[in-house]
């Protein structure tokens, strides 16, 4: 057996602030009290920890809060490709409120395809470039693919509520089992990496992000924690996935069949910590 540590996507999490304030955002971004950019420094550490305990991963999710938002966007981009050799792709997952420079269009050109973007598209009055995204995407030949959610046509039926972060749901421990084996993170093998974290799930991660609580019982690797072994920290990642874990009792669970679905991106009045 292999003892390669794989994961099928590193959601690169490099900013809490956002172009958009959507409801039921599953990464609570209006409801994280102070919002900040991941500072570079901080996110090219991120990156060296990760691949020094992931050997792989088959794609680098670049992702926030709006990605492109970030005012050093391009610098992390240009960090993340020094890894070529640990990872497949890279996506870029936009709102389509922002165009990127010139600058970011030439680099990922010169990655030969291996940078694409996924482009939400939450109708005209939100994702208002998106159509100059495209258009630059075209003329630069990079790949793109654009999901929609406006009106009636809504990608996966719309978006799903997971929770407030702060509310137990009062699960038995025979609901929660089940509630954790329905749900598809723990299957997928998604690792979301932020404020130095490495989390097994968004929901933990924004649950930190929001009450600043970590899962009692595992799910999380503390990546800038230099007094835990590397060989341990790899060992842990092996069992990132085996839950549940604390956090899922106050999560309503990821399940594509059965959870109900909303439509995507109902916006809430900006509020001023936005602003900070
Ligand atoms: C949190 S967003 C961050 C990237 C970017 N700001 C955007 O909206 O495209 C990442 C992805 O999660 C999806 N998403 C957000 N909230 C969701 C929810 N409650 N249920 C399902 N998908 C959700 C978005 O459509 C997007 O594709
Ligand atoms: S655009 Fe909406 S879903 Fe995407 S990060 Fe911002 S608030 Fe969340």
């Amino acid at each position: 057996m292999s003892d390669k540590i794989v994961c099928k996507n590193f959601d690169y999490f490099i900013t809490s602030r956002c172009t958009l304030n959507c409801k039921l955002c599953s990464n609570y971004i209006p409801y994280i009290p102070h919002p900040f950019h991941t500072p570079k420094e901080t996110a090219f550490r991120e990156m060296k920890e990760f691949f020094q305990i992931w050997d792989y991963a088959d794609r680098i999710e670049l992702i926030g809060g709006e990605p492109l938002f970030h005012p050093d966007f391009f610098e992390i981009l240009e960090e993340s490709l020094k890894y070529e050799s640990q990872f497949g792709k890279i996506r870029i997952t936009t709102n389509g409120t922002i165009i990127p420079s010139e600058k970011i269009f030439s680099l990922i050109r010169e990655t030969d395809k291996r940078i694409e973007f996924l482009v939400d598209d939450y109708g005209p009055q939100l994702s208002k470039n998106l159509s100059q995204i495209i258009a630059k995407c075209d003329e630069y030949d990079i790949p793109y693919r654009v999901d929609t959610y406006h009106g009636d046509s809504q990608y996966s039926n719309g978006w799903i509520y997971f929770g407030d972060c702060k509310t137990d749901l009062g699960y038995s421990d025979e609901k929660l089992a089940q509630v954790f084996h329905r749900c598809v993170v723990p299957k997928e093998h998604f690792v979301m990496v932020n404020n130095g974290k490495a989390f097994y799930c968004d929901y933990p991660m924004a649950m930190y992000q929001v009450t600043g609580n970590l899962p009692t019982n595992g799910g999380y690797i503390d990546l800038f924690d230099d007094s835990i072994p590397l060989e341990k920290k790899r060992d842990m990642a092996r069992h990132l996935w085996e839950g549940p874990f604390s956090s899922c009792r106050y999560c309503t669970g990821f399940d594509i069949e059965n959870a109900k679905r909303y439509p995507a991106a109902e916006q809430l009045p900006r509020r001023c910590v936005q602003e900070g």
